[in-house]
């Protein structure tokens, strides 16, 4: 070979050579570097819960299986007992299981844990307002405020229990026109359900074949299942990259886009015809309370908050409570005999023609039974709402330091072998004694203390009505040759998969 062409084939050779190295020296200082990035982000601090070993990057997150993520966890419940840590790529979780703890957290540490932790997904969406996301001085006002006019617009008062006996009324008839034919009731349930806090947040209901409405509730359901997805979570860590990819992250942002831009329609529609001297639901209230603060720039109400406000009493007013009453129908259709004797105490206590009252709950304690037992079954928020630490505390001797994230669980505590009868068999006996009503401590559905649910009342009262209405006018069974399961969906709530039930009319 000549000297020009051993240069000719050398030369690149080498050069490719040459560069191949340096680029991979490149990509391994690379390398390293972001290493030890992550390795500095995902340090534990000192005197921290103990956890299991994450991966780089990664963390924990491969322990976790997202279709049943409150249940994927019981390894490290059974090695490290009441309180462990999970890393998922730089954000601290830490987990806490039994009574003494979980009350700790939520009931006693009344200062240092009542934040809650931002998502990437939710900071996009509703930024720090709202009432569910929302932390620290904004919370406190926009909870007390919400508190105070949900009460002035009929929480707890005769005229609410009569829009929800009224709505319930509706539903019986819609359901009626399925003559005893297999339907699946989700979406009309969801209807009457929003309808009950469309009422106080709107000041209007929505009919059952309002094409608009429907499809914002069905809107809300799918965001419920997206959230709670893989896209959501990829998008949680690492957002910078993952919003420039396509996945169901961006149907669930386009979805809330939609819901965002109906409430703000419906407030420009209060606006035209407000009048500060009669405010005549929630938005009118609120508008009141923003016309106080027009000069402070820094006052948490404004647009975007009764926006996000209204979305939050909107959505947590519709999904849990329709939800409980699609598992109690479910757990009614599955168990023909305890359906048979809810109906003998409707009969027995209230009869064919009244429409069912919450006055009436504390003489039927048999149908209470049962709808603690669903919410028991039901578990809807298996983890509860995640909170954040607010200022540095401890618990169980261990250091939390602000801005850890502590999620209780309560399907631990609502299935304890140690405090159920039958923990995994739906038993409306767990909450009885000799006949009578039994309270369970071991039972927080709602959670407890001061960021507990806003909707209790509320939501107690829509189980009863709707529950025993339901009951009072028919009898739901299982489609002929089908099955009934009680899988469930996961998502922000877990709820039944879709299902299929006859309503029979009684004779
Ligand atoms: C069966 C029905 C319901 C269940 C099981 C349920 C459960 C819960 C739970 C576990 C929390 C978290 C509490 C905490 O962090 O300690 C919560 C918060 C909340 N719920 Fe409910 N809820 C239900 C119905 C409702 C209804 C009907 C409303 C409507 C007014 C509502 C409004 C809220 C709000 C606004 C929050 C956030 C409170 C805050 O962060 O300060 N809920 N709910
Ligand atoms: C919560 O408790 C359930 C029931 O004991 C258990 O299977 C699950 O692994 C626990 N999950 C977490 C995250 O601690
Ligand atoms: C502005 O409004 C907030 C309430 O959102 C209040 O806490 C603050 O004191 C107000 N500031 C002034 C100067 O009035």
């Amino acid at each position: 070979m000549s000297v020009r062409a051993l240069l000719a084939v050398g030369v690149p050779l080498g050069a490719a050579i040459w560069a191949g190295c340096h680029r991979s020296t490149l990509l391994l200082g690379a390398l390293a570097f972001l290493l030890l990035v992550d390795f500095l982000r995902r340090r534990r601090p000192n005197n921290y819960p103990p956890g299991p070993w994450g991966w780089p990057f990664f963390g924990n997150l491969f322990d976790m299986d997202f279709e049943q993520s409150h249940l994927s966890l019981q390894k490290f419940v059974k090695n490290y007992g009441s309180i462990f840590c999970l890393d998922f790529g730089g954000l601290h979780g830490v987990f806490v299981t039994g009574l003494p703890l979980i009350k700790e957290v939520l009931a006693e540490k009344t200062q240092s844990i009542v934040n809650r932790p931002v998502t990437p997904i939710r900071e996009r969406i509703f930024k720090t307002n709202g009432l569910i996301m929302s932390s620290g001085q904004v919370w406190k006002e926009q909870r007390r405020f919400a508190l105070t006019t949900l009460r002035n617009f009929g929480l707890g008062k005769k005229n609410l229990e009569e829009r929800i006996q009224e709505e319930a009324r509706c539903l019986c008839e819609a359901i009626e026109e399925e003559k005893g034919q297999p339907f699946d009731p989700h979406f009309k349930i969801n209807n009457a359900v929003s309808n009950v806090i469309c009422s106080v947040t709107f000041g209007e209901r929505f009919e059952y074949h309002d094409v608009q409405f429907q499809e914002l509730l069905r809107l809300l359901d799918e965001t419920m299942c997206l959230e709670a997805g893989k896209w959501c979570q990829l998008y949680n860590m690492w957002p910078a990259i993952v919003k420039f990819l396509p996945g169901s992250h961006q149907t669930l942002f386009k979805d809330w886009k939609k819901l965002k831009s109906f409430v703000a329609q419906m407030i420009e529609k209060h606006k035209e015809d407000w009048d500060p001297e009669k405010p005549r639901d929630f938005i009118d209230a609120y508008l009141n309370e923003m016309a106080k603060y027009t000069d402070n720039t820094t006052s948490s109400f404004h647009e975007e908050n009764l926006i996000c406000n209204t979305l939050d009493l909107f959505f947590a007013g519709t999904e849990t409570t329709s939800t409980t009453l699609r598992w109690g129908l479910l757990y009614m259709a599955i168990h023909p005999e305890i359906q048979e004797k809810v109906q003998a105490e409707i009969d027995h206590v209230i009869g064919q023609s009244q429409l069912p009252t919450t006055a009436n709950r504390d003489h039927m304690p048999y149908t209470n039974a049962v709808i603690h037992e669903v919410l028991r079954m039901g578990n809807i928020v298996p983890l509860n709402v995640p909170r954040e630490v607010s200022s540095d505390t401890t618990l169980a001797g261990y250091h939390l330091p602000k801005g850890t994230l502590v999620l209780t669980n309560l399907t631990a505590l609502h299935t304890d072998p140690a405090k159920w009868a039958t923990p995994d068999t739906f038993n409306p006996e767990h909450f009885l004694e000799n006949g009578q009503f039994r309270k369970r401590d071991d039972f927080l559905p709602f959670s407890i203390g001061k960021r507990a649910c806003l909707g209790e009342q509320l939501a107690r009262s829509e189980l009863f009505i709707f529950f025993t209405s339901f009951l009072q006018k028919f009898t739901f069974k299982a489609p002929a040759n089908e099955k009934l399961s009680t899988k469930f969906r996961m998502g922000i709530t877990l709820s039944p998969v879709s299902y299929r039930l006859c309503a029979v009319p009684p004779g």
